[in-house]
């Protein structure tokens, strides 16, 4: 299993220092908002670059905007190593996937908790990623959505066939109580923001998510 922790839920007052406290983690997830995909606004490109210089961890952006075809280019030059970007907001999810991949990165393509598995089939060959929204996207804080995990197995099922080394990812409303089931729906890449960085000690959090996921002794 990979941890992806959220920055939305760090001290943005003081972003490096709590970029450190998660190192032991296997990624960092960057969640970028538009204020008109989603009715929230987060940050850009800008501090992404600020962050880039403080950590080595893989970088997972997550766009949460409109037509990101029209951004993807920014996101690489800041420092991302994944790029992730929704199958509701562009007309064109192939060419966004292609344009990431052509420049040396890693194509994820996100679904809504509303949008069907099989919506996204025909584009899972260009994805190195599949991000299943365990939530409504927006919003830290919120509890997973269970139906949503009978989509990841779905989502896992289709990539074993067509595409299997992509990874699965899942984002929102995950932490100690519910990983278990998370993992046992056919995720290897779990994002955690609230369950991470609301805790006194993210390092031991991350280590204690470890530990259920069965990768420590
Ligand atoms: C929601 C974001 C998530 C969010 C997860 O739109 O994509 O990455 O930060 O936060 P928690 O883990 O608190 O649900
Ligand atoms: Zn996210």
């Amino acid at each position: 299993m990979k941890i992806s922790p959220s920055m939305l839920s760090a001290d943005f007052s003081r972003l490096a220092a709590s970029v450190k406290t998660v190192e032991s983690a296997e990624m960092l997830h960057l969640d970028v908002m538009d204020g008109a995909f989603v009715p929230n606004i987060s940050f850009g490109p800008v501090v992404i670059a600020a962050l880039r210089p403080h950590t080595d961890l893989f970088f997972d952006v997550h766009l949460m905007i409109d037509r990101p075809e029209r951004y993807v280019d920014r996101f690489i030059k800041a420092g991302a190593d994944g790029v992730t970007i929704h199958f509701e907001s562009t007309k064109d999810p192939a060419a966004v996937l292609r344009t990431i991949r052509a420049a040396g990165k890693k194509a994820g393509l996100a679904i809504s908790p509303r949008t069907p598995a099989a919506a996204i089939k025909e584009f899972l060959p260009l994805c190195d990623l599949v991000l299943v929204m365990t939530v409504e996207p927006g919003f830290g804080g919120q509890s997973l959505i269970p139906e949503t995990l009978i989509k990841a197995k779905e989502v896992r099922a289709m990539l074993d066939e067509i595409n299997p080394a992509a990874d699965l990812e899942a984002d929102g409303g995950i932490g100690l109580k519910n990983l278990r089931e998370v993992l046992d729906a056919g995720v290897n890449v779990v994002v955690a923001g609230t369950a991470v960085f609301g805790t006194p000690d993210p390092a031991a959090t991350i280590a204690e998510m470890h530990r259920i996921a069965g990768d420590l002794t």
